[in-house]
């Protein structure tokens, strides 16, 4: 039997965070210097049945069946082989492993779970098409952000640039000139269910204004779309700006999102915003290829643990 390979790529929210989740759409592309790995090797010692997980990220080494059920790799390991039935699972180890900074807005949760179901679906002999892998990714993000919008595991599971709209058929964008986007890291994180509850406990302070505010980054998302597939970096920027302030109403900006944020524009960026779950983690600036290394550089200067430079090439919708 062979080693069996699984990989998934990181993500970023360009635009609509927090909105998408009040039934508004928003704008996510995949980063594919980050991604997440599973292996599976033929464990001939191991009596038949016996998945043994490693995911040494998180110092886990154990056998499935002493893992508690709704850990989430239990949760997505279980998903992954109820979808295939087989008649016989063979004794094996699971070897998951990530670059994808954790808790960073970067969906490392997302592409753990989708690189585990390509690597086991395909172990089984049934490899699953990117709408079930999205599903059963789904069900797992459920665990840890209790009610996700959905977007990370669709933007994962299709490796495309996505207009997502919450029960909606997914939209890939096509896109007509490339843009560059510089991801810089707080080094400050809050876990996403939480920036998502206090969104909604904000929300139902006074639903009318919050819906506002959602209706108006829906707008900026839908102009977004547009202005990403053009290339039109000074409207995509002051997109950004517009939605940053919009999402600072919605209190999840951060006072070191806001160093970096202002670093970004003050080396030239054409705009910048945070991206995620927010209250740290990620921001986002994007930049024209002459101004990266002029961004990336004050971005780490004003404290930035971490940048990633990530370019969203020109893309055929097939
Ligand atoms: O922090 P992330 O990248 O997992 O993104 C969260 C995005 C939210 O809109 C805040 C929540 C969601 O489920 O879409």
């Amino acid at each position: 039997m062979a080693i069996v390979f699984g990989k998934a790529h990181g993500k970023v929210i360009l635009f609509g965070e927090h909105a998408v989740v009040y039934d508004q759409p928003a704008i996510a592309i995949p980063v594919t210097k980050v991604n997440a790995t599973a292996r599976i090797l033929p464990n001939l010692e191991g009596l038949s049945g016996q998945v043994h997980i490693q995911a040494p990220d998180i110092a886990l080494d154990m056998d499935l069946d002493a893992l508690a059920e709704d850990h989430p790799l239990a949760k997505v390991v279980h998903l992954a082989i109820e979808a295939v039935q087989p008649t016989h699972v063979p004794a094996i180890t699971l070897q998951v492993n990530s670059t994808i900074p954790i808790s960073a807005g970067m969906g490392s949760s997302a592409a753990i779970s989708v690189a585990v179901i390509r690597a086991l679906t395909t172990f089984l002999g049934a490899p699953l098409p990117p709408l079930e892998i999205s599903a059963l990714a789904y069900e797992v993000e459920k665990i840890h952000h209790g009610t996700p919008s959905g977007i990370d595991n669709n933007v994962i599971a299709y490796q495309k640039p996505v207009y997502f709209w919450k029960d909606h058929p997914i939209e890939f964008l096509s896109i007509e000139n490339p843009s560059h986007w510089v991801i810089a890291d707080t080094g400050e994180g809050r876990p996403t269910r939480e920036s998502v509850s206090a969104v909604r406990e904000l929300y139902d302070t006074d639903p009318k204004s919050y819906e506002a505010i959602f209706h108006q980054i829906g707008e900026v998302v839908q102009n977004a779309k547009e202005a990403l597939i053009a290339g039109d970096l000074d409207f995509l920027g002051w997109l950004m700006d517009k939605n940053q302030r919009l999402l600072e109403e919605l209190n999840v900006s951060s006072p070191k999102l806001d160093v970096l944020i202002r670093a970004a524009r003050e080396a030239g960026a054409a705009g910048a915003k945070l991206s995620g779950g927010g209250c740290g983690g990620n921001m986002i600036a994007l930049a024209s290829p002459e101004k990266i290394s002029k961004v990336e550089q004050a971005l780490i200067e004003a404290g930035a643990v971490r940048t990633i430079t990530t370019l969203l090439p020109t893309s055929e919708v097939r």
